[in-house]
């Protein structure tokens, strides 16, 4: 039975989708069989997981909507132990609000990721920003969950609230473990950086944010710009490391 690691984070453009597909992406390369789902409207995975060309557009809302049949909307993708589904035709769309009430209303979106999960060793899930009912439903059946920060300095007001929201859920879900914040777009030398991090680690207790902090690096943009997780395109790029590094610790955790 697999693991159900959902991304979350209260704020947007934090790196959620970026440490999904690159996190499916390594932990593929590992040998595990891992699946990354796609549920933020947005839809943003289609663009960055290393979907081969002319791939299909449809995903978990035409399976919810009975569309598509589940077998349909898991995709393959250059790495043979990873496949993606993507969020499908709502991201077309410019009004989410039928997507997000039928999966607030309704068990389909846990028990579609349970289903995954008996089927993968790992189901990576990129959410939307916010801590919405899609999140909040995505939660309900995740066995972990991290929480990418982008080490910028706004996150010294948002750092408390970020923290406390995620331990209300965690707090109310037996089932869900917090691994902790993932500080993103780090960049050494800089002092406002430097010192966004010094709070983080001052504020937040040290079982709670990774040691490792993924470097800000062109090379993550450049890769997705192709269509591709950075792990994929240049292995030896700094940030592409560390996310190899923290799917290693991620994958450790998981079979403790
Ligand atoms: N380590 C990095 N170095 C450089 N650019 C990065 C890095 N991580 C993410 N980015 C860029 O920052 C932007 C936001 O990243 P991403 O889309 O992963 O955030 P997000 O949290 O998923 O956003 P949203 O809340 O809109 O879903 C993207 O343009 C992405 O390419
Ligand atoms: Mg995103």
């Amino acid at each position: 039975m697999g693991r159900i690691l959902a991304i979350v984070s209260q704020k947007g453009g934090v790196g959620k989708t970026t440490t999904a597909v690159n996190l499916g992406a390594a932990f593929a390369r590992r040998g595990l069989k891992t699946l990354v789902v796609d549920v933020d409207p947005q839809g943003s995975v289609r663009f960055g997981a290393g979907l081969r060309k002319g791939h299909p557009t449809h995903g978990f809302a035409d399976y919810m909507s009975g569309a598509r049949p589940l077998r349909d909307v898991i995709l393959p993708t250059a790495l043979p132990w990873l496949r993606v589904m993507l969020v499908g035709s709502v991201a077309e769309d410019a009004d989410h609000t039928d997507y997000a009430n039928t999966i607030a209303q309704g068990d389909l979106l846990p028990a579609m990721l349970a289903t995954a999960a008996e089927r993968c060793d790992i189901v990576v899930v990129d959410t939307p920003p916010g801590l919405g009912a899609i999140t909040r439903r995505a939660l309900a059946s995740s066995d972990r969950v991290l929480v990418p920060l982008q080490a910028e300095p706004l996150v010294l007001q948002t750092t408390p609230q970020i923290f406390r929201g995620i331990q209300d859920i965690v707090a109310k879900q037996k089932r869900l473990t917090f691994d902790g914040i993932l500080l993103t777009m780090y960049e050494a030398g800089n002092p406002a950086c430097e010192r966004t991090v010094k709070y983080v680690r001052a504020n937040v207790p040290a079982n709670l944010v990774f040691d490792l902090m993924i470097p800000r690096s062109s090379a993550v943009s450049d890769a997705f710009a192709a269509g591709q997780p950075v792990v994929v395109r240049t292995p030896a790029d700094p940030a592409a490391q560390a996310y190899v590094n923290l799917a290693t610790r991620l994958a450790e955790r998981f079979v403790e």
